[in-house]
């Protein structure tokens, strides 16, 4: 047991919450000591399951004297919002994606934090997870030969099937871009660095979706933004990518990404995932080489926990607040192309995280 864990509250009790207490609650280098939401009943409720000491509103949260770390996972257009208040509070923030509505408030968040010497981390931490961990090692160490390009597609009918509140879903902060494209995104830039060049076209399939699942089912709700978006994304390294993301599928294909390098094809694991399998197709083959994945088996929350331990290590986090701007300016400068019709620059950068060992093991305790 370490004798002294990083002191956590979970802001935001919707269904994500469920993953992320379930493993927050397992690292023993963390301490859940609250749970915060708008609504009280949820906070308590969370609380009780996951045996967090503390429940309440947000404003508990960020002033609870033993939390240092602020885990927002509210809906997007709060991000911004409850995230700045955790810094004001002087508590460290990890966010759901996208990291905030818009660049300008991401921007200011990242400000904020770092005039008050405090942490801004952000999900996805999906590319902290054992499938992407290792396909980045794989051509780290040469295996594809020189990256060049990649194709990657996410087909989905839409989330407002299974989702009870899927609104904000279908608004301005999320649609196939905001919400999936944080994955593919992140995933891109890990392996090529900042993006440097957008353009896209984007279309919306129906006006209005039902609520498929839940107490609200059969409620009809406005689309308020592009369901189907098809970008082009230029690197400043050199790569191009080809991007799908489409909320307009009745063909459900999730996870689509192939890395096409000079001297082979590696064909990653699912982005919004953190574990399965790498394929490797070499020049001149015509069967793929599974290559199983090295790495643990933990899900949302790695990141929240490797930003634990860089904080009392000292060092940089790895799904950094920076890499999360630099991903949200690539949406934006996506939405911009779609609106105008013209190819857009990304002017944002970040510094690419190192890649985590092999080893890191999310539930030994590794704090003193
Ligand atoms: N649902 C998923 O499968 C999933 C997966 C990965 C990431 N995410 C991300 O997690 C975030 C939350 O998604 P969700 O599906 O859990 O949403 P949700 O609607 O189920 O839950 C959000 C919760 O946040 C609370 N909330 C909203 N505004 C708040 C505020 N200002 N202060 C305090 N609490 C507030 C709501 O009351 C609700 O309980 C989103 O950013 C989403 O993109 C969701």
């Amino acid at each position: 047991m370490p004798a002294n864990p990083v002191g956590v509250a979970v802001v935001g009790c919707g269904t994500i919450s469920d993953e992320y207490l379930r493993n927050l609650t397992s690292f023993p280098d963390l301490r859940v000591l609250f749970c915060a939401d708008l609504d009280l009943e949820r906070a308590k409720a969370q609380a009780a399951r996951y045996g967090v000491p503390g429940a309440g509103g947000v404003a508990q949260a960020a002033e609870h004297p033993d939390v240092e770390l602020v885990v927002n996972l509210t809906v997007p257009a709060a991000h911004a919002e409850v995230g700045t208040a955790a810094v004001a509070a002087g508590k460290s923030v990890w966010n759901e994606k996208p990291l905030a509505l818009d660049t300008a408030a991401g921007r200011g968040l990242l400000a904020a934090a770092a005039r008050a010497g405090l942490r801004v981390g952000c999900a996805p931490d999906t590319v902290l997870g054992a499938g992407l961990q290792t396909a980045r090692r794989l051509i780290a160490d040469g295996a594809i030969g020189e990256p060049q390009t990649a194709l990657a597609l996410m087909q989905d009918p839409g989330p407002e099937r299974w989702h009870h509140d899927p609104e904000f879903l279908f608004a301005r902060g999320a649609g196939p871009l905001f919400d999936m494209g944080p994955y593919y995104l992140s995933t891109l830039a890990t392996l090529f660095g900042p993006a440097d060049q957008v353009a896209a076209l984007g279309r919306r399939g129906q006006r209005s979706r039902v609520v498929g699942a839940g107490p609200r089912a059969g409620t009809r709700f406005e689309v308020e933004v592009p369901t189907h978006v098809a970008a082009l994304i230029g690197y400043a390294r050199g790569p191009a990518a080809t991007l799908v993301l489409s909320f307009d599928s009745p063909l459900r294909r999730h996870g689509f990404v192939e890395v096409t390098g000079t001297e082979a094809t590696l064909s990653l694991a699912d982005p919004n995932r953190f574990g399965g399998e790498v394929r490797l197709r070499r020049a001149g083959r015509d069967d793929w080489e599974t290559i199983p994945a090295a790495g643990s088996g933990a899900t949302r929350g790695l990141g929240v926990l490797d930003m634990a331990r860089s904080i009392r290590a000292g060092l940089a986090h790895r799904a950094s607040g920076e890499l999360a701007l630099h991903v949200l300016d690539t949406m934006e400068a996506v939405t911009r192309s779609i609106a105008a019709g013209t190819f857009e620059r990304v002017a944002t950068t970040f510094e690419t995280p190192d890649a985590l060992p092999a080893a890191w093991d999310p539930w030994a305790a590794t704090i003193d």
